[in-house]
């Protein structure tokens, strides 16, 4: 089973690009099953419930997030809407499921794709980020319901340790742990020895000439004088960020990860 993990898609360039270039990169790899980050899918801030299902159109199977999901107020009725059906696009829209009890949506999905079962887990680092539920623990509890052997998981965080810790953490019990949030590809994909792919971070999918995403010269103006300043999404160099990870979907242990980026 061959598994497309797409980075952050960062604001209309990362949608377009996703939009002219998911076709192709499916049919070259020989995709069986799509997973993206949306958490910037909105001009960098969040996603709306209409960029969601125009994301999941494009072919994307389940779309993780991060921080950044409350962006969009109208994302929480959209969670709702899921209530009673467990496939719907609104169900496998997913935000990080060590956020506290009782918020809507849900932080995992367990479907099948061409009849091979598989689930998402969508988490959140806690270091230099929101004083969340711990997300390890959270990762315990949710491998013990689910069934499916082919499970990906999203480690959305900022700190390279906690990033590692986590692949370690769970080298053999899950197909991958890839991590998302700092915009910033890693070069240390691997398979970890108990059969886990594992990278720091996928990288963003969205626009290259810019800070992680936002216009450079008002980031640049953020750090020189302090002052609050409105974000908005640069449009050049846009790029897509990506892994191919293939694994056994009998056992569901990976045998290569791939990093992919293309323009
Ligand atoms: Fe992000
Ligand atoms: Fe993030």
């Amino acid at each position: 089973m061959h598994i497309l993990f797409i980075g952050d898609i960062f604001g209309r360039g990362g949608r377009t690009i996703v939009k002219e270039r998911l076709a192709k990169l499916v049919k070259s790899y020989g995709v069986d099953l799509v997973i993206a980050n949306g958490e910037n899918a909105a001009a960098g801030f969040g996603i709306t419930p209409p960029l969601a299902e125009e994301l999941f159109e494009l072919g994307i199977d389940v779309i993780t997030t991060g921080n950044h999901i409350w962006d969009k107020r109208e994302i929480v009725d959209y969670f709702e809407m899921a209530n009673g059906n467990s496939h719907s696009m609104a169900r496998r829209l997913l935000r990080p499921a060590n956020y506290p009890e009782g918020l809507a949506g849900w932080g995992f999905y367990e479907g099948t794709k061409r009849s091979l079962p598989y689930a998402v887990i969508n988490l959140q680092g806690r270091v230099f980020m929101a004083a969340n539920d711990d997300p390890f623990r959270v990762a315990d509890a949710l491998l013990d319901k689910i069934k499916a052997k082919v499970v990906l998981v999203d480690i959305h965080a900022e700190a390279t340790s906690e990033k590692i810790s986590m692949g370690w953490y769970l080298d053999g019990r899950v197909t991958a742990v890839v991590g998302t949030h700092t915009h910033v590809p890693t070069a240390d994909e691997r398979v970890l020895p108990k059969g886990t792919a594992y990278i720091t971070d996928v990288g963003m999918t969205g626009p290259y000439d810019s800070v992680i995403g936002v216009n450079k010269e008002q980031i640049i103006g953020r750090f020189l004088n302090n002052m609050p300043v409105r974000f908005e999404p640069a449009t050049g160099d846009v790029r897509l960020s990506a892994v191919v990870i293939d694994c056994d979907e009998t056992t569901g242990r990976a045998r290569k990860i791939e990093r992919v980026m293309i323009t």
